[in-house]
């Protein structure tokens, strides 16, 4: 009984932490009232129309008030139609029957999900790069995130002239934010001001389009030079997050505003827990609309990995990204009192100068005996501070340490604990190491040998590590829940211990407890790897301006090189890195694209079998469905092929696809099958040569992909590359059941 109650006080005080995150997360939705997005498709070219009257009228209507103040949240009237509005439930229902309104849909919250990594991916600094300065200049990337630095030394307009004549934006930031002929636009939808307090939003556009600042580090970690994939580009900032998360309604504004603006590329590093459909999500209708008018959006796959189809990024329209490592890695040496060193992973900045101080393990630090348990954990409420001040101390799990009472972390003279996420170094607050299990195992075992047990935590310290790219564990992985035979994620980029600018205002640590105030600091996640291939696609486009979004996509994947990822099953293959790793260099000579457009992406959702009604939330207008434009959802002219089999035994499955050259004229492409993994497949490919004579000449050829035995625990696949002799277009291709 006695530790039953240990439990409970020690649980009690754990629940209540982990309730008050979730409380203030939903205090918006406790009124009868809520926001809802009332979408009404593409605007009408009529020049008398107003949409904002319109829209009025409409509320007014339903809410039979004439006055409607606090009522209309937003109005959509840039590159879309609707407006957001506080409606009641049934007013919500009388709104969808009004006319010109295409759907309503409540808002809802979303999260965000970062030196050497551009040198890793073959983009070298200075002359060894070849670079297009004028066009380079005149790109614009729109980043949706958490807002922006403007004072930090990436987002200097040194050397910059005045911004591009289409920019078509605003620097309306909020009080005491200023723009300049870097940063050209900032907006912000949270009534907070653009400015970032968190730091991701000054992180990912500096990874996509910082200027290069050199000796910048994390307190003397990772030093060297910072800077974006086009340095020489432009950045908007559009706030649309806040520390309570990020709302659809001010995504879709910001995607309105972004594509009214002006900007060449989109990059946005957010998404939900799990996959929705496309006419449920906010960003695939943003980015539907920006694909329409020539903007790439390019999008982070998701924090949820390794489990399968944890990607949330799904619609074929998007740039899907995983993360990968770069081959520089972090790690913080302990030194324990027999002179014995465990390699641990932490991004550790405080210098403890190695000296030893005692050890003490939590369970001996219970404030209680029947609290040993918990103390074990470090849990709040079970530790003695008095065993503890002075000494490092050693936890038995990571979860738990950001409940852990303040006054405790910091009365220790570091932390040592076994790491859950082995291949990612974390920041703390506090002087620590992050220990493999089998490592951590000897700690203790080192621990309870001696009387007086001791340790050094030294400062991290990094490697050149040989072993990488690897897929990170936490990237999210396919296959793709929504359009089972769109292979996703894409393509995988740097996002794993990314070293980029910060907000002085960001808790490095992402922890209310740390104090530290920098300007650079390092960060994991695919909201990391998502503006590098920002990066990379403004890069390419400064070469080809003209180029559709869908070259731009298809130019990285097919020159993207083959990785390896870790686990088993699907895990381990393309469902964690699509086409592989963005190869920036080679994507600016592709010789052959998969086009795509705005019709055949209707064709696909109605392939898709997506109701006229649903169609039209996501296009904006209303289309028919017939068997004139309809097309299987795995004929999508996309540059990856990918399957699923109802079962496993024999089959048979065609892709059709068609191909732009883009290289030379007069030249011919052979079809090569290169094995990938699982059971074995046969290919044909017919035509299996392709002669161009012209530059932008279609050619179209037909995959048929037979097998038997599939293994439902790991999918089969092939390459199909098409060589010229110079360029290799490759296309993974993917067939599974479950
Ligand atoms: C996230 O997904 C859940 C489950 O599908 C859904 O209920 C919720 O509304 C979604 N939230 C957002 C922000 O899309
Ligand atoms: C404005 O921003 C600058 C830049 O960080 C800051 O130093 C200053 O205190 C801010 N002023 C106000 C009034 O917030
Ligand atoms: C980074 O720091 C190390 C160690 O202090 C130093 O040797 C090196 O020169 C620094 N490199 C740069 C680029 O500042
Ligand atoms: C640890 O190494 C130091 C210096 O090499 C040595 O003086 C000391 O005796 C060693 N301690 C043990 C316990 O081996
Ligand atoms: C190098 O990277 C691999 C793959 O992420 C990892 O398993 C290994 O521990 C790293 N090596 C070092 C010395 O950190
Ligand atoms: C951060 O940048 C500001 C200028 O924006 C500079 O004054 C400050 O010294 C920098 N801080 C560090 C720790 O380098
Ligand atoms: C992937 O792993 C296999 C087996 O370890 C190795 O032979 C191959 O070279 C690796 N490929 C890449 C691209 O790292
Ligand atoms: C669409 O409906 C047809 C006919 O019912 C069905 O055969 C097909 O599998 C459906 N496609 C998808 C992607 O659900
Ligand atoms: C779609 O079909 C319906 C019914 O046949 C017709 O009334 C409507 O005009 C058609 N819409 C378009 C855009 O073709
Ligand atoms: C391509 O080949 C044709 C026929 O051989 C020839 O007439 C044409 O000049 C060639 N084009 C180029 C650009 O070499
Ligand atoms: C194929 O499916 C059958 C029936 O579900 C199962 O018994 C068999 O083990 C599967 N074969 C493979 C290779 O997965």
């Amino acid at each position: 009984m006695a530790k039953l109650g240990a439990t409970f006080s020690c649980l009690l005080s754990c629940l209540f932490l982990l309730f008050l995150g979730s409380v203030s997360a939903i205090k918006d939705d406790l009124q009868d009232k809520q926001v809802y997005i009332v979408y009404m498709g593409s605007l009408p070219s009529r020049a008398d129309y107003t949409p904002m009257s319109h829209h009025i009228n409409i509320l007014q209507e339903i809410t039979g008030e004439s006055s409607i103040e606090g009522r209309l949240v937003r109005s959509y009237k840039r590159s879309f139609n609707g407006f957001a509005a506080m409606l009641t439930e049934s007013e919500r229902e009388r709104v969808v029957e009004m006319e010109g309104v295409v759907s309503v849909f409540p808002n809802k919250m979303l999260q965000l999900q970062t030196t050497r990594s551009w040198d890793f991916m073959g983009l070298k600094e200075g002359k060894g790069t070849k670079r297009n300065p004028t066009v380079e200049s005149d790109t614009i990337i729109g980043v949706i995130d958490i807002g922006i630095w403007p004072e930090s030394e990436s987002f200097s307009d040194k050397g910059f002239g005045p911004p591009p004549k289409k920019w078509k934006g605003a620097c309306s930031g909020g009080r005491n934010f200023t723009c300049n002929n870097k940063l050209i636009g900032a907006r912000d939808y949270t009534r907070e001001g653009t400015r970032d307090t968190d730091g991701h939003g000054t992180h990912t556009a500096s990874t996509a389009a910082g200027n290069a600042v050199a000796d910048a580090s994390f307190v003397g970690i990772g030093n060297g030079t910072a800077r974006g994939g086009v340095p020489g580009s432009r950045i908007a900032a559009y706030k649309v997050c806040s520390a309570r998360g990020c709302t659809s309604e001010a995504i879709m504004s910001a995607f309105d505003d972004a594509i009214a603006d002006g900007v060449d590329l989109i990059s946005i590093s957010m998404g939900n827990k799990t996959a929705q459909m496309f006419h449920e999500d906010a960003i695939a209708i943003g980015a539907f609309h920006a694909m329409t008018k020539g903007i790439l959006t390019v999008i982070s796959a998701g924090n949820g990995g390794p489990t399968d189809s944890s990607v949330t990024a799904v619609a074929p329209w998007l740039l899907t990204v995983a993360a990968s490592t770069t081959n520089r890695g972090f790690f913080t040496k302990v030194v324990l009192g027999n002179n014995k060193t465990l390699v641990g992973k932490t991004v550790n900045a405080f210098d403890l100068k190695g000296k030893m101080y005692p050890l003490v393990y939590g369970k001996s630090a219970a404030l209680s005996a029947d609290k040993e348990e918990f103390a074990e954990l470090c849990l709040p409420g079970c530790v003695d501070i008095s065993k503890v001040k002075g000494k490092i101390l050693v936890c038995n799990s990571q979860d738990t340490l950001g409940l852990l009472e303040p006054s405790i972390k910091f009365a220790a003279i570091a932390i040592i604990y076994p790491t859950v996420i082995p291949d990612v170094a974390f920041l703390q607050p506090f002087p620590s190491s992050a220990l493999q299990e089998e490592d951590h195992q000897s700690l203790l075992s080192y621990i309870e040998s001696t009387n007086s047990p001791q340790a050094a935590v030294l400062k991290t310290e990094s490697i050149f590590n040989q072993t990488s790219p690897v897929i990170g564990s936490f990237s999210s992985r396919g296959p793709n829940n929504i359009a089972v035979d769109i292979l996703k994620p894409d393509v995988t980029a740097p996002g794993v211990e990314i070293l980029a600018a910060y907000s002085p205002l960001g808790s490095p640590a992402s922890t209310g407890d740390d104090t530290r105030h920098v300007n650079f600091s390092v960060v994991s996640g695919t909201s990391m790897s998502c503006p590098h291939v920002a990066g990379v696609a403004a890069y390419v486009k400064t070469f080809y301006p003209k180029w559709s979004p869908s070259m731009i996509q298809s130019a990285i994947m097919t020159t993207a090189w083959p990785v390896n990822a870790t686990g088993t099953g699907f895990t381990s293959t393309e469902f964690a890195y699509g086409s592989g790793h963005v190869d920036p260099v080679a994507a600016l000579n592709p010789g052959l694209v998969y086009e795509l457009n705005k019709a055949d992406h209707i064709a696909f959702l109605c392939g898709m079998n997506y109701t006229v009604t649903s169609l039209k939330l996501i296009a904006g207008e209303a289309v028919n469905c017939s068997k004139d434009n309809e097309i299987l959802p795995r004929n999508l002219n996309y540059p990856s092929m990918s399957a699923k089999l109802s079962s496993n035994s024999s089959f048979t499955v065609t892709f059709d696809r068609t191909v732009t050259n883009v290289g030379t004229p007069n030249s011919t492409y052979k079809s090569k099958i290169v094995a990938g993994h699982g059971s074995k497949l046969s290919v044909e490919v017919t035509p299996s040569v392709l002669s161009f004579e012209t530059v932008s000449e279609k050619q179209s050829f037909k995959v048929t992909v037979t097998g038997s035995e599939l293994n439902s625990k790991l999918p089969s696949s092939v390459n199909l590359i098409w060589s010229d002799g110079t360029h290799n277009v490759r296309s993974p291709i993917v067939v599974w059941t479950r």
